[in-house]
């Protein structure tokens, strides 16, 4: 194992602050002064160790709990501060390492707590001495909580109907204070010796594997796992349950185990295949071994998000982990790969390598989300994941191109603030960012420069500034270097080579895409041989004659863009870094017509003066086979935003949308559709009858061949399957005879054999939607719900319930998903998401959110997943200034609303 230096990462000096100025201190629960003021944690007391017990009791759903924690005083101080929240201190007490050596009992020490701070802090009757380790020990016990964080309670009903109780950890990013008094920040990494109480139906898992069981007087057992790894605590898992598992052994020895509830056993081995498949591919990638001797991955039945990282202990929502071959379609299963490359990434990208704080965890989100596409494009190339990444981009340059936005790298204070820094910014915008610096770099140098960033800083914690001096600075034994970068032989006549020679500061260059917010638009102009480069800062829905329009450019810096462009006459990939508010680039060829953002490679949008839209137009129509597949799928994502920021008429872009006929790259003709869709859908919420129907038949003729050659099978490749589910739902969706009657046909047979019939997969959402228009057929498909042991089915049954057209059956699914027995809570904010689409639910659907809107509080955090998809549920769909003052009305009646904002 590497020498690790425990204080170097701490700079702040020690001061006591508490004899500068007590007035300027909080007051403690009990009326005494808090010492500490601050929302971060002092460091001149440093957490080394913890040895912690818990004892959960999942009869009276409590724990009591006592821990250790071995400390290293940096500086004398009178105190030290901890974080707990909602937890009952029974009793703190210290020891020096002289009592611990000789046995001495500890001194019990004075509890202080601040809970707006959720601190507590411990006096000491004497100055803890610089330079020397002390131990503080603290017994403590709580409910387990109800919601979905800190260490808290799940349920799950049997084959047999009975409903069962399990204990299960959530931290991440600032609850493991709700399960144990700590120092609850990712810089303050320590190791971990856990122990667990259960009874005897139970098992208990942690990060580590178990060393051994001990039996106590009456019968409990008490579970001891290895000592983990130097980690941060949000890492920190621990579960008490009656699952079953299936296990297998990965390349390098490290055992793997899929845990679920008994009865859902035989959906666990899809997972266990890839999870030893991508465990084998990041060891190896990485150059890096997985550090712990064994990985747990536990589909858990209430979670508020998709998965959670923890160390060897891995958290999952069912639906992201169990694979059903009868239920699980395409995109159920591409998820579930995704999911899992995605947390195997952060035992590298978060668990080993921390960011020092929430402000950088792109570092963490960004690069795990990147790594689902490497991983998969090599793991599993059968899942043409690779032709999804665009999606990722443009999914965030929504939000990135309103001015609502923010910079990758934010500050980030308080628990809520902390919490929406978990959002597309940080996880899409990082990873497309991280994807354009590898097409710049290349893939070597970028692989290279992160195993180099992984290796300095593992156990460690690390800032935007150390990842970039990594990427320029990795040279490895055999490579050359030039001008303070490195470059291997296969490189070395390479553009991108010619770049670095031009001595292109990374550092420099990276700032400007994560220190200010916003996606750049590129303006192309083409003056004979030469191209006219122009960028702007792109922002959606203000147009260049609003009078906002200066300001908003104003106070934006530039970004340097890496721009790529191929022409007629070369299919080279062309390279230059646009560093500048405009440049001039000259061509060497005369050509028919230019195009920029080579397979959509870069974070940027571009715009085409002059004739350049024309004559790409034309080329599409005339052979649309001469532009790359992304390309293509980039100019229509281009074209409609541009649309939307009134650059281009939506005639021009709708002009670019008639070669799709002949469209032949499934990606692209899906993007086209999606527009047309999202075109059909404002008219239709509209209300404006005449233009829907005219729009609906366009839609339906236009698509008729693709929509006529589909099969009601699963067959054909990911794409091609992918294609059949969106085709045929829209086609159904616009009440297309044939569609409505095979679904009908489908649905009868799965009524008639009381559910026991397979539907193709990647129909089954469109036959339970056609179904559940009768009232017959909703009233089945709820039973069905209830019974259901597949989260897939479940899920695709909700959806289809959520699209009937009667509001009193919506409005009995919302009771349902807030009573949270048949419809879980961790349901309810994709429900009322898919309910507000409905065009018959969305006012129902925002009145319901606007009324019970501090019942939702009660169930889900500020600023977390639930709450903002709500929120964006709810209202993202507006387009009226009737509706934004709405609104704003809501604003104003509870802030809190525009806390949990998503973008
Ligand atoms: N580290 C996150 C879990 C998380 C999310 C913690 C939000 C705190 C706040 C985890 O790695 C994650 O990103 N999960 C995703 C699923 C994944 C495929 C992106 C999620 O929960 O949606
Ligand atoms: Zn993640």
């Amino acid at each position: 194992m590497p020498q690790i230096c425990i204080c170097s990462q701490f700079t702040s000096s020690p001061i006591d602050q508490f004899n500068k100025d007590p007035k300027a201190f909080p007051v403690a629960t009990n009326g005494e002064m808090f010492p500490w003021h601050e929302l971060r944690l002092p460091t001149v007391v440093i957490p080394l160790h913890y040895d912690l017990l818990i004892h959960p009791n999942l009869t009276s759903l409590d724990f009591v709990a006592s821990e250790k924690i071995e400390v290293l005083v940096r500086d004398a101080t009178q105190f030290i501060i901890l974080h707990s929240k909602d937890l009952e201190i029974l009793n703190a007490s210290l020891q020096s390492e002289e009592d611990v050596r000789y046995k001495k009992p500890g001194e019990n020490l004075t509890v202080l707590s601040y809970p707006a701070h959720q601190q507590i802090a411990l006096l000491v009757p004497e100055k803890l001495r610089a330079h020397l380790r002390y131990s503080v020990a603290i017994d403590f016990q709580a409910k387990l909580a109800d919601g979905f964080e800190g260490f808290y309670k799940s349920t799950y009903r049997t084959l047999g109907g009975e409903t069962r109780t399990i204990a299960v950890t959530d931290f991440e990013p600032t609850e493991a204070r709700m399960a144990f008094p700590c120092f609850d920040e990712p810089l303050f990494k320590a190791n971990f010796s856990i122990k667990i109480r259960r009874e005897s139906r139970h098992i208990a898992l942690s990060n580590m594997p178990k060393v051994k069981t001990i039996e106590l007087e009456g019968g409990l057992l008490e579970d001891h796992f290895e000592t983990t790894v130097r980690m941060s605590t949000y890492l920190v898992a621990y579960i008490v349950c009656d699952f079953t598992s299936v296990s297998g052994t990965a390349s390098s020895g490290v055992k793997v185990s899929i845990y679920a509830s008994p009865d859902k056993w035989s959906q666990t081995h899809y997972a266990l295949e890839a999870s030893l498949k991508l465990l084998d591919f990041y060891e190896n990638y990485f150059d890096i071994h997985y550090p712990l001797p064994k990985l747990d991955l536990v589909a858990i039945p209430d979670f508020a998000s998709g998965a959670m990282e923890n160390w060897g202990l891995i958290t999952y929502r069912e639906t992201s982990l169990l694979f059903d071959p009868k239920t699980s379609s395409t995109s159920d299963k591409l998820w579930v790969t995704k999911v899992i490359a995605h947390e195997l990434a952060h035992q590298w990208f978060g668990n080993l390598v921390t960011m020092e704080w929430w402000n950088d965890i792109w570092l963490n989100e960004g690069f795990a989300r990147y790594m689902e596409l490497i991983s998969l494009n090599i793991t599993y190339p059968e899942l043409q994941f690779d032709d999804s990444f665009s999606n990722t981009c443009f999914e965030v340059i929504k939000r990135d191109s309103l001015n609502s936005s923010h910079p990758i790298s934010n500050e980030a204070k308080t628990a809520t603030q902390i919490k929406e820094m978990f959002d597309a910014v940080s996880y899409n915008k990082g990873a497309c960012i991280l994807n354009m610096l590898k097409d710049f770099l290349s893939e070597e140098t970028f692989r290279k420069g992160i195993i180099h960033y992984l290796k300095k800083f593992t156990y460690r914690n690390a800032k935007n500034d150390d990842l970039w001096h990594s990427l320029s600075n990795n040279c490895l034994e055999g490579d050359s270097t030039s001008g303070g970068f490195c470059y291997s032989d296969s490189r070395k006549t390479s553009n991108t080579l010619a770049f670095l020679r031009e001595n292109v500061e990374l550092k420099e260059m990276m700032a400007t895409w994560t220190l200010q917010k916003g996606i750049p638009l590129v303006v192309v102009k083409r003056e004979g041989r030469s191209l006219r480069l122009q960028q702007e800062r792109f922002l959606s829905g203000v147009f260049k004659e609003d009078p906002e329009w200066g300001t908003l450019q104003e106070r934006w810096y530039l970004w340097h863009i890496p721009v790529t462009y191929s022409t007629s006459s070369s299919q080279a990939i062309h390279r230059h870094i646009l560093k500048l508010k405009t440049d001039t680039v000259d061509l060497s060829e005369k050509t028919d017509w230019v195009k920029f953002n080579v397979d959509s490679n870069g974070y940027y949008i571009v715009h085409y003066e002059g004739q350049g839209w024309d004559e790409l137009i034309t080329l599409l129509n005339q052979n649309h086979t001469l532009l790359r597949p992304k390309d293509r799928l980039g100019l229509i994502h281009d074209a409609f935003q541009l649309v939307s920021a009134g650059r281009l008429t939506l005639d021009k872009a709708l002009d670019l949308t008639r070669y799709l006929q002949h469209e032949t790259s499934i990606p692209a003709l899906l993007k086209g559709l999606e527009y047309l869709e999202l075109f059909y859908r404002m008219v239709e919420r509209r209300n404006i009858s005449d233009v829907t129907e005219n729009l609906k038949h366009y839609l339906l003729q236009y698509f008729k061949p693709v929509i006529d050659t589909q099969s009601w099978l699963d067959e054909g490749s990911v794409w091609d399957r992918m294609l059949r589910s969106t085709v045929l739902k829209l086609a159904c969706y616009l009440n297309h005879a044939p569609c409505i009657q095979k679904a009908t046909e489908l649905f009868s047979q799965w009524m008639e054999s009381s559910g026991k019939l397979n539907i193709p997969t990647d129909v089954l959402t469109i036959v339970y939607s056609v179904g559940a228009q009768t009232t017959a057929g909703w009233n089945y498909l709820l039973e069905q719900y209830e019974l259901s042991l597949s989260g897939a089915e479940k899920n695709k049954i909700l959806y289809a319930l959520s699209t009937s057209k009667h509001q009193e059956k919506l409005m009995k699914l919302i009771e349902l998903g807030m009573e949270g027995k048949v419809i879980k809570t961790q349901d309810l904010a994709t429900l009322l998401f898919t309910t507000a689409r409905n065009p018959k639910g969305q006012q129902l659907a925002w009145n319901f959110v606007k009324e019970n809107w501090t019942h939702l509080l009660k169930k889900f955090e500020l600023g977390s997943f639930p709450i903002r998809m709500i929120i964006s549920g709810t209202t993202s769909h507006f387009s009226s200034k009737d509706e934004l003052q709405e609104i704003g009305f809501q604003v104003k009646v509870f802030p809190s609303f525009q806390n949990g904002k998503s973008g």
